[in-house]
């Protein structure tokens, strides 16, 4: 959109920079410009320089968008008589993601890129202006390729997750398929793929066949990420810091080790940017799964860096919604606030190595929401409400709400 935008009468503003207070570099009397899709200018309202376009924010909140640094999108089908069995005491395994690979595979590409798109939108009026998205539902050559080929037409953060498990005709000869999945699977990937990631599970793909597979992404030029000890405790945090992956995600049946390795790679916090291994925590997969949720206090207080995200997928975690998650760490995972409002934002870029959104500086990305609320504390004081007014995606105006 041409031409510059001024975003004023905010009730507070949350930079995650220098120069405002507290760790979210919070700024009140504050106003906003937007020229060519980024920050161009941040400071006192009565300073204002002049605009075409003025965004009154009434007294509401303004925040850098939600990152999203971790969901599924791409698939056919639900899971929903797998969810009800759950509530009624079944276990989750791991073991549905053969459904859904089954109707992702009978799916057209058309059926599939409309999923990505109604959950993109669902996602873009909850806050989420940035989304990654991984393959991992079709498990052939030919699948993974379109399902990355259709991620790419909605965001740069595409991950090749070809090793989400082992698929039904090669269940007794697991071997093979990662022979497969480095060699034409990868070949066919690489080209639409930013990352690389591996379920390392009991179930899924233990830690020998998860390093091969992930040093091969490495070797094409693909950045790290890995989805380790959701279910119980296991080799996969340790791995990703070996590997110096971007994110390890789930983390939630830790060692003491596992702890320290992650803190041991270091903190991004307001003052900027460093390239640790973030731990991502998915509290919408215990949710949904009923089962224990990751303790961040414990790895905030080590010093690690934490990052929220919604794992939206059809089995274990079928919410978009960055709010709910910001609201389930707080309440659940002893998360404040404030803590988990970065780790939604600044948090989820660090996960996706990005500088530039995450964050409401001179020069990011001209990505925020407005708030029907005068404070960040309100999105997990006020679970459930759609806070959401206004979201501005590349200095452009969504849909109002
Ligand atoms: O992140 N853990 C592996 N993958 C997904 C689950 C996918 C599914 O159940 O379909 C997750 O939770
Ligand atoms: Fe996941």
């Amino acid at each position: 959109m041409r031409g510059s935008l001024l975003v004023d009468n905010i009730g507070e503003l949350v930079t995650n920079s220098p120069g405002g207070d507290g760790p979210l570099g919070i700024r009140r009397d504050a106003a906003l410009l937007v020229e060519d899709g980024e920050v161009a200018w941040i400071g006192p309202a009565r300073d204002a320089p002049a605009a075409d376009r003025r965004i009154d924010a009434e007294g509401g909140a303004v925040l850098p968008g939600f990152v999203d640094s971790h969901a599924h999108l791409v698939f056919a089908g639900d899971r929903a008589a797998e969810f009800a069995a759950r509530m009624a005491g079944e276990p989750y395994t791991g073991g549905g993601i053969r459904t859904t690979v089954g109707a992702t595979r009978a799916a057209s590409d058309d059926e599939l890129r409309a999923t990505v798109r109604r959950l993109r939108g669902e996602a873009m009026r909850q806050g989420t202006t940035t989304i990654e998205i991984k393959s991992g539902y079709g498990l052939t050559v030919a699948d993974e390729a379109r399902s990355l080929r259709i991620a790419a037409e909605f965001t740069e953060d595409t991950t090749f997750l070809g090793a989400h498990v082992v698929p039904g005709e090669y269940a007794d000869r697991p071997d093979d398929y990662v022979g497969m999945v480095c060699g034409p699977m990868l070949a066919a990937a690489a080209p639409y793929a930013r990352w690389i990631d591996v379920f390392c599970e009991r179930g899924a793909f233990d830690v020998d066949h998860a390093r091969a597979i992930l040093a091969c992404g490495q070797a094409v030029g693909l950045g790290v990420r890995v989805h380790a000890n959701q279910l119980g405790p296991g080799p996969g945090v340790q791995l990703g810091v070996e590997l110096g992956a971007a994110s390890v995600d789930h983390c939630t049946h830790l060692t003491d080790a596992d702890v320290d390795a992650l803190a041991s790679t270091g903190t991004t916090w307001v003052s900027g940017f460093e390239p640790t291994t973030v731990a991502t925590l998915l509290p919408g997969a215990e949710f949904s799964t009923r089962s224990p949720y990751p303790d961040a206090r414990r790895l905030l207080d080590a010093g690690a860096t934490v990052a929220l995200a919604t794992d939206c997928n059809p089995g274990s975690s079928y919410t978009s919604s960055m709010p709910f998650c910001i609201a389930l760490a707080v309440r659940e995972m002893r998360m404040t606030p404030a803590e988990a409002v970065w780790a939604a934002t600044a948090g989820g870029a660090a996960a996706l190595r990005r500088t530039d959104v995450g964050r409401l500086a001179r020069g990011a990305r001209a990505d925020l929401m407005i708030l029907d609320a005068p404070s960040h504390l309100h999105l997990a004081y006020r679970p459930g409400v759609p806070l959401i007014r206004q979201v501005l995606h590349n200095g452009v105006p969504q849909c109002r709400q």
